[in-house]
């Protein structure tokens, strides 16, 4: 489904991900590790066209998103979810309101919005949670419903970088079973961390990250 060959990302002049190839197929779970500055985050931004490829090719269902325009990169956008260590949630609005808010990026209709919304919320099991502000939750809530907010497009995949990073041992256990079972309905997850012992005995694909600062020359 994806498939990075021989990827070079940069910031210029930094290097983000040098020489990097890794092929992940539907469904599957990919934890990335590595120290910081080893290219994680990069590896998820190439995926989402939200940094520099300067070589290889990097196919995603079959076409080189390194050769698309802006108008395709934001309709393969809209086929993929991100979730963010501080969730970025709007804490003015509804969980409700947070988790349609793509849905009415992309003008769908009111009815259309609510049934899915609503499938999505049972989906993560938060419907409870659908009339609170996010500043009315737990940290480990407050993700869930990053998560149910990605998950509301009905993604192909979905990318998380260290969505675990602000939470604590048991709500991190949490959010890596709600991705496990989204990755057992078809969505491919793709994501970065630090949390060694989330990923001890994991019988998904662990992707180790080495390269460190690196400047172009
Ligand atoms: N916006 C940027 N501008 C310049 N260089 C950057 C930028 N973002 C990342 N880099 C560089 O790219 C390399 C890879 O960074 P990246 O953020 O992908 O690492 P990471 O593995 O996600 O690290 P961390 O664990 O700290 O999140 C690093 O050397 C970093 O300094
Ligand atoms: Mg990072």
């Amino acid at each position: 489904m994806v498939h990075f060959n021989k990827i070079t990302a940069t910031y210029f002049p930094n290097i983000g991900i040098d020489d990097f190839s890794l092929r992940i197929n539907k469904g599957e779970m990919v934890f990335l590790v590595g120290p910081s500055g080893a290219g994680k985050s990069t590896v998820l931004k190439c995926l989402y066209g939200d940094v520099n490829i300067q070589k290889g090719v990097l196919s995603l269902e079959g076409s080189d998103i390194t050769k698309l325009s802006i108008k395709q990169i934001q309709k393969l956008r809209r086929k993929i979810g991100i979730v963010f260590q501080d969730y970025r949630l709007i804490n003015e609005r509804t969980v409700f309101d947070n988790i349609s808010l793509p849905l009415r990026i992309e003008k769908k209709s009111s009815s259309q919005i609510k049934l899915r919304t609503n499938e999505a919320l049972y989906e993560i099991g938060i419907e409870h949670l659908a009339k609170r502000f996010p500043n009315e939750l737990s940290s480990g809530e407050q993700q869930r419903v990053s998560i149910c907010r990605a998950l509301v497009k009905k993604p192909v995949m979905i990318l998380a970088d260290e969505p675990t990073g602000n939470l604590d041992p048991e709500a991190s256990i949490e959010i890596v079973k709600i991705f496990e079972r989204l990755s057992e309905l078809g969505i491919t997850i793709v994501m970065s961390t630090h949390n060694h012992s989330l990923i001890q005995n994991t019988k998904h694909t662990i992707v180790n990250l080495h390269l460190g600062t690196r400047v172009l020359s």
